[in-house]
């Protein structure tokens, strides 16, 4: 149990015995810690629905309360009740973290199936640096959920069936070279791709050409199918190598043409349900009139003062499939094959209309139960605060992206680093590089843009992964220099000192800001609590000597480095992050 949910129920109890009736009183960790460590405003909203006075209600409530020691309780303003937690109350606190491999974070109440849909590039055509937001946010909500003991299955949807394959498979016929296939499959097909994209825009022949290779390839035609099967072993194979880097992994790749099959049943059993039909030749489905709020209807826009039809398009005029009716099919396979009853789709705020008319649809499908979420997200920005370009005008490519990263890590790590080795000096680059991009992209609340800034992502004094694994690695080193090792198991932990208190403290909280990540899908809430932690740790190891101290002190605050170190390590793995031994 975590300390706001002990509060929570021992303030519902006093409520109830005020009021003779149970109710719920939420508690929330104080933002200020002179008014003391939580806070809850429970009587001044009860009071409210009651017509009486908060304040009143709040010192009954207070008289009431059975704290059972873990600290006091007192009234401020027009009816807080705030919570002010004992150094004792913590240090039996950080005894049972050090003795639990969960460090304290309690599991999920409601376990659900979550299916994580992330990443997705689409095959040969360049995976972007946007696809960077999804694959690292994903990647972290997914390893949240699962450590809160949800059942999460990451899917990698990827775009394997589109317009870019006709392209594709068009210039492969002209110009491709075996050669710079096989050394760089992700390039040549972008080269392609690329080559493609130009003729087309350049020659209206062009463009009925590749679309002419995408309608044999999705009527079955050997010669298109074989390449496009080349095309995806090999992208998977290139793709695999990027993930390898961030180390993120998927459980499933079932693309877009996973569905193929069921769209044109799924697109019957809609018209006959009347759920879509047919309009100028396509098949649509259209606003049903809920909600009333047409401001709130995906299927309505505002033109001209009025509101016209927003359909979304299920199949083509010329009978082909499309993002919107495979993702219908989607949901339904999730559901039906994995029982899963959630989805997150973490993808870029301007598909957000997609999946506004998506889950709308879901739900006159008979899957309204399931709980389906944009986890959307913002732009990259250059330095000069306009989106990411690379000096070509072209979004940058996320492998180029990532090898500037090391590039400039490599440069810090021959300035500052202390390990012996070039070997250990590259493998360093490579994991403060990769770490750099992943905690500034975790940092920031997921729909904000920013600003991609690869001195200020490596610096070491700032709000950075260098500067946390940096105090993980100092957090530990000082075990090393201790003569005799310590049973920490056996400490009884006393906390005097303020510095001790506060980041005994935050320790405390790590139970409490897992679980809330989840309730918006922002891990900029955890990175934002990691580097709290580690600026607390640096305070407490100026004002209070660790080594030099006589036994019984030194063996407490030896309990602090301890779970200092732990829950960093801890929360920097949930962040997909990981800690080097030395840097
Ligand atoms: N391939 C898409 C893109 O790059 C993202 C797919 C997201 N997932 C989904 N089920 N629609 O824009």
């Amino acid at each position: 149990m975590t300390l706001i949910q002990d509060l929570e129920s021992r303030l519902a109890a006093a409520f109830q015995t005020v009021l003779g009736e149970s109710v719920s009183a939420p508690v929330v960790a104080a933002a200020d810690l002179r008014f003391g460590d939580y806070q809850s405003n429970a009587a001044m909203a009860l009071a409210k629905q009651r017509k009486t006075n908060p304040r009143a209600l709040a010192e009954q409530v207070i008289a009431a309360v059975d704290l059972g020691g873990l600290g006091t309780a007192d009234i401020a303003g027009p009816g807080f009740i705030n919570f002010r937690i004992s150094p004792e109350t913590y240090a039996a606190r950080a005894k049972e973290q050090l003795a639990d491999p969960r460090l304290g974070v309690p599991e999920a109440a409601e376990k659900h199936t979550i299916v994580v849909d992330f990443s997705a590039p689409n095959v040969a055509k360049p995976m972007h640096i946007g696809h960077i937001r999804s694959t690292i946010i994903g990647d972290s909500l997914s390893r949240i959920a699962s450590f809160l003991g949800h059942r999460v299955i990451r899917d990698n949807h990827i775009g394997d069936w589109g317009t870019q394959f006709g392209m594709v498979t068009w210039a492969w016929k002209q110009i491709l070279d075996e050669k710079a296939l096989l050394a760089d499959p992700l390039l040549e097909l972008l080269r392609l791709y690329r080559f493609a994209n130009d003729a087309k825009k350049a020659d209206e022949a062009v463009a009925e050409a590749c679309r002419l290779e995408l309608v044999k390839l999705q009527q079955g035609d050997e010669v298109n199918f074989a390449i496009w099967q080349r095309c995806i072993e090999l992208s998977r194979a290139g793709l695999d190598k990027i993930y390898d880097r961030l180390d993120v992994s998927f459980d499933h790749w079932l693309g877009e043409s996973a569905y193929n099959d069921a769209l044109a049943p799924l697109v019957d059993h809609l018209i006959a349900e009347g759920i879509a039909r047919e309009s100028d030749g396509a098949v649509c489905i259209f606003s049903n009139g809920v909600p009333e709020d047409k401001a709130k209807d995906p299927f309505l826009v505002r033109k001209d003062g009025e509101w016209i039809d927003f359909p979304m398009i299920v199949r083509k005029s010329d009978g082909g499939f499309n993002y919107a009716s495979t993702d219908i099919a989607t949901i339904e396979f999730r559901n039906k094959e994995w029982n899963a009853d959630a989805a997150w789709y973490v993808v870029d705020h301007r598909q957000s209309l997609h999946f506004q008319q998506l889950f709308a649809v879901a739900g006159r499908v008979g899957l309204g139960e399931m709980d389906l979420r944009h986890i959307s997200f913002g732009t990259i920005l250059g330095t000069d605060g306009k989106p990411l370009k690379t000096r070509a005008g072209d979004l940058p490519q996320l492998a180029d992206v990532l090898d500037e990263a090391v590039a400039a890590a490599r440069i810090a790590v021959a300035e500052r680093s202390r390990v012996d080795t070039d070997e250990e000096r590259a493998e360093l680059a490579e994991l403060i590089g990769i770490s750099a991009v992943k905690f500034t992209e975790l940092s920031h609340h997921r729909l904000s843009d920013y600003v991609f800034d690869l001195e200020k992502m490596l610096a070491l004094q700032g709000d950075t992964a260098p500067y946390l694994q940096n105090s993980v690695v100092r957090c530990s080193s000082i075990f090393r220099k201790l003569e005799d090792p310590v049973d920490l198991a056996a400490v009884n932990p006393v906390f005097t000192e303020e510095a001790e208190i506060h980041l005994a403290r935050l320790i405390a909280r790590y139970g409490e800001v897992v679980p809330m990540i989840l309730d918006d899908h922002r891990p900029n809430l955890l990175a934002n609590y990691l580097l709290e932690l580690a600026r607390a740790y640096h305070s407490f190891y100026e004002a209070c000597p660790v080594l030099k101290a006589e036994e019984q002190v030194r063996d407490s605050r030896l309990v602090l480095c301890s779970l200092t170190s732990r829950v960093l390590t801890h929360g920097l793995g949930l962040l997909g992050i990981r800690c080097p031994e030395r840097m």
